[in-house]
């Protein structure tokens, strides 16, 4: 019997620590970023599609769509997601987007951010505006959360102009010396529609790009990587690229993906392509480190409580 009144608290630990570790080392806080192909009202007054984006953004503290072509599509879109988060969670989300940006009437197209409201907040925002550079202007938005490791950061969205691709992406980088002085962070992280790969770019054109040769700057999806939602074509249009060591260090290794949406959501291949030719990538960033310090402290908590029953035993 004293056997069984030792031996119970070390089971119980042992059950839980799988538990109070995987709570330690969760990514806390996830980003995605998602080119829906010319999104206007057609597509947002269909419900099997809105329904597909609507899962989608649910599960990102931040999602930055590209490509967004009438900006009366987020009133419904927002609509939705609130609506529907309540019967996942609590959450409520809100929208920061960028003026319309290009350089014909009928392709004009709007960068928006929509972020988790209970998870972070939107500290400012800047529109770069060097119209002989490029033919969207990248659009930033700095973000500042209690939840993570990194505090505050700066999302850039940018979406390349496929003729121009390597001048603008080697451009990138004035960007960042005027994100980085505009709010004086230099967490900058680049995210969209690079058309980095394939026709648009060869590894001979890498030595073009400040971006790539500049070692402070990480990209988080490779080469290798297919962002694309066809069959036919295997390219990495769309990228991440994260500025400095402090920031890396403040991203869950390995967390860059392209987002697998025909499983992750029973979708075929013709409704992932009714959505876009593209498909989401996502990141996560660390928790705050509140979190990683109460884990060995339960731990310590929990020995104690089993000494303390060991003795109390025998
Ligand atoms: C957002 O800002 C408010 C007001 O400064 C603050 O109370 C809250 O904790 C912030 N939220 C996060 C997630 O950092
Ligand atoms: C690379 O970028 C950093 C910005 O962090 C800058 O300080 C540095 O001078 C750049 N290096 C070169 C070789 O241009």
């Amino acid at each position: 019997m004293a056997w069984c009144s030792t031996l119970l608290p070390v089971v119980i630990l042992f059950c839980l620590l799988p538990v109070m570790t995987r709570g330690a080392t969760r990514p806390q806080f996830k980003i995605c970023s998602y080119k829906v192909q010319k999104f206007n009202m057609a597509k947002a007054s269909n419900s099997r599609l809105m329904h597909s984006l609507t899962r989608l953004l649910a599960r990102y503290d931040i999602t930055v769509l590209h490509d967004v072509m009438d900006p009366a599509v987020i009133k419904p879109l927002l609509a939705a997601l609130n609506r529907e988060t309540d019967r996942y969670d609590d959450f409520t989300y809100k929208s920061v987007s960028s003026k319309s940006l290009g350089n014909s009437p009928d392709s004009m197209q709007q960068y928006v951010f929509i972020y988790r409201t209970q998870t972070v907040n939107v500290s400012g925002q800047f529109q770069y505006d060097k119209k002989q550079e490029f033919v969207r202007n990248p659009f930033a938005v700095e973000f500042q959360s209690n939840k993570i490791a990194i505090k505050k950061f700066v999302l850039v969205a940018f979406h390349a102009e496929p003729k121009q691709a390597i001048q603008e992406m080697n451009r990138l980088y004035d960007v960042f010396l005027a994100v980085s002085k505009k709010f004086d962070n230099k967490n900058v992280m680049f995210i969209g529609d690079f058309h980095a790969g394939c026709a648009y770019m060869t590894k001979k054109d890498k030595k073009k790009i400040k971006l790539f040769t500049n070692t402070s700057f990480s990209w988080m999806i490779g080469d290798k990587m297919d962002t694309t939602a066809s069959e036919e074509t295997n390219c990495p249009y769309d990228r991440i690229v994260v500025h400095g060591q402090p920031f890396l260090k403040g991203i869950v290794p390995l967390s860059s993906e392209v987002v697998n949406i025909a499983r992750d959501f029973k979708l075929t291949m013709s409704k992932v392509r009714d959505l876009s030719s593209h498909l989401p990538l996502q990141i996560s960033l660390r928790g705050s480190g509140l979190l990683l310090k109460a884990s060995p402290l339960l731990i310590l908590f929990s020995v104690s409580a089993i000494i303390q029953s060991f003795l109390s035993a025998v």
